[in-house]
């Protein structure tokens, strides 16, 4: 008894260390690399509209999984009936390509690692 409880503790406390782990720099680093790579020619970091929405704030308008996700296959959330997903194609009009070279989920983890910290910057 006494050795569950002390293992959902600290369970818990390794589910929430990593929750709240500050984005490393490395990851911010190389996100914003990749960004410049696959993403600037249609996004600003700001509210301004280019080819597709301005990114400040996006990471208080949608969740880390649900980046992930869009960023490795729009289409796919788009043909799934997510919601989001779904106001976004109507807004828009035009589909952001599923991107060659993102699939790696530590690449796309990065990518939001380095819209969280701009959002942050944003922010202030
Ligand atoms: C060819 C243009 C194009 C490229 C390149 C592109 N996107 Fe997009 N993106 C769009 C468009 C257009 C939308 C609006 C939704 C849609 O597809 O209809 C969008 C939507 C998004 C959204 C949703 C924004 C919101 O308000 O919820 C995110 C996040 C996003 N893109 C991230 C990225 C990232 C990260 C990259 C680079 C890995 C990228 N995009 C590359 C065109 C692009």
């Amino acid at each position: 008894m006494k050795n569950s409880c002390s293992r959902i503790i600290l369970v818990a406390v390794a589910v929430w260390l990593g929750l709240s782990a500050p984005a490393r720099a490395e990851d911010v680093e190389a996100g914003g690399a990749l960004f410049k790579k696959y993403c600037k020619r249609c996004h600003t970091l700001t509210e301004q509209t280019l080819v597709g929405p301005g990114l400040s704030g996006v990471t208080s308008r949608r969740t880390e999984d649900w980046l992930s996700a869009w960023i490795k296959d729009p289409k796919d959330m788009i043909a799934k009936g997510d919601p989001d997903a779904l106001g976004l194609k109507k807004k828009f009009n035009i589909v952001m390509p599923t991107l060659k070279g993102v699939e790696d989920d530590e690449a796309r983890k990065s990518i939001v690692s380095f819209l969280k910290e701009n959002d942050k910057k944003m922010s202030q």
